[in-house]
């Protein structure tokens, strides 16, 4: 099987993180967000994937021919000339879709949850409509595409992306599948799949919604990227619990890199992940955080919903929090108290941000 993944722009609501590496390479708990989506893709028996991307990246490029190798799938990437909006990018791979008669998946780059896409595929075949969507229940439906479906079938009748009033708190998460013949559907120009397209297949009920079990989360912006390390972590702790840290110091959910290193006295969680190379030194604080690869904590801070980009380093004493957000190698000096802020890569902070802002 095939699958096309939107992985789109330059990814700006996860800035600054995204200023350096390109959002599917961010890790996510240890992996990379793109890794997580091709691991289960490649587990589900997808053996080609075509990254739509309307930028061009040399890392990212690389880092797919790494991975091909890796996972034994082949990846290929479909650049476009302008933004081709979620629907457009089908278009443009229209030849690789088709290619085998099959129906092929397509994911939101930025959604995290256990991906069921073995179930979706059987799911697909079984009520032989054109499109199945996954679709989760939210506590704020307005942010997403909104689905109204029967009980029974499954079958949308409606679909309406980020309504101004309520609909039902039933959302699209951003995981498809669809037979070639959607393909007819969709011209190659900027369209939206889920204000055009949708929509119409609603109308004639060719869309059937699959519910999900279990957590789900849109990853792309910094206070939603912890919130779903929070439920990956919790998700983890149940099924793999094995591979989350434990010991003195060590309280509720942790992952740890096993080249990290973890000072003396330090209370680390619940929920944090530190990434490979970190250096976390004595007596230090951290809830509710991501460290990125290759950071040092020095001694005495305190660290509450925070991530802390690759390479950086944070002072002795410092207290950050509130969604604070280092870009790549910033260097925040002792004592100084960051309150929400957005540090733009290779940064050097001297003084206190006691209110949200961007550092620049
Ligand atoms: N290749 C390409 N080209 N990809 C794009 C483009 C584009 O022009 N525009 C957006 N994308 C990618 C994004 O990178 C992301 O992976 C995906 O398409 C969805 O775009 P977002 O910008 O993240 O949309 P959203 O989060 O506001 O809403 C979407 O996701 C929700 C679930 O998280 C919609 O699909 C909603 O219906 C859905 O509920
Ligand atoms: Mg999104």
């Amino acid at each position: 099987m095939r699958a096309l993944i939107l992985v789109g722009g330059y990814g700006t609501r996860l800035r600054p993180l995204t200023l350096s590496t390109p959002k599917p390479l961010v890790e996510f708990c240890n992996k990379a967000l793109l890794l997580h989506q091709l691991e289960a893709l490649r587990q589900a028996g997808v053996s080609h994937v075509v990254l739509a991307v309307s930028y061009m990246s040399e890392v990212l490029e690389a880092a797919m021919r790494e991975q091909e190798q890796r996972l034994g799938i082949r990846i290929s990437l479909s650049h476009e000339k302008e933004p081709l909006g979620t629907a457009g990018p089908l278009a443009l791979a229209r030849d690789l879709l088709a290619e085998d008669g099959e129906p092929f998946f397509v994911l939101n780059s930025d959604v995290i949850c256990e991906f069921p896409f073995t179930a979706l595929a059987c799911f697909h075949r079984h009520h032989g409509g054109e499109g199945s969507l996954v679709v989760t229940r939210v506590e704020e439906p307005a942010k997403y595409g909104v689905v109204v479906s029967e009980p029974e079938t499954g079958r949308i009748c409606r679909f309406v992306e980020k309504p101004r009033v309520f609909v039902s708190n039933k959302i699209n998460a951003g995981l498809y599948i669809f037979s070639p013949g959607i393909l007819r559907r969709i011209q190659l120009r900027p369209t939206s799949i889920e204000k055009e397209i949708f929509p119409a297949m609603a109308q004639e009920g060719q869309l059937y919604a699959m519910e999900l079990q279990g957590f789900w989360m849109d990853i792309g912006q910094p206070k939603d990227f912890l919130t779903g390390m929070c439920m990956y972590l919790q998700a983890l702790r149940a099924q793999h619990p094995e591979r989350l840290h434990s010991g003195p110091g060590i309280v509720g959910n942790v992952l740890v890199d096993p080249s990290a290193k973890i000072g003396a006295n330090c209370i680390i969680g619940p929920n944090v992940t530190i990434g490979a190379g970190v250096v976390v030194e004595d007596g230090v604080r951290i809830k509710r955080c991501t460290v990125l690869k290759g950071a040092r904590i020095r001694s005495h801070s305190w660290l509450e919903s925070c991530i802390v980009g690759w390479s950086c380093s944070v002072g002795q004493w410092v207290r950050m929090e509130n969604v604070t957000v280092l870009g790549e190698d910033v260097i925040v000096n002792d004592e100084l108290y960051l309150n929400g802020a957005n540090v733009l890569p290779h940064k050097s902070i001297a003084e206190s941000v006691p209110e949200p802002r961007i550092i620049m």
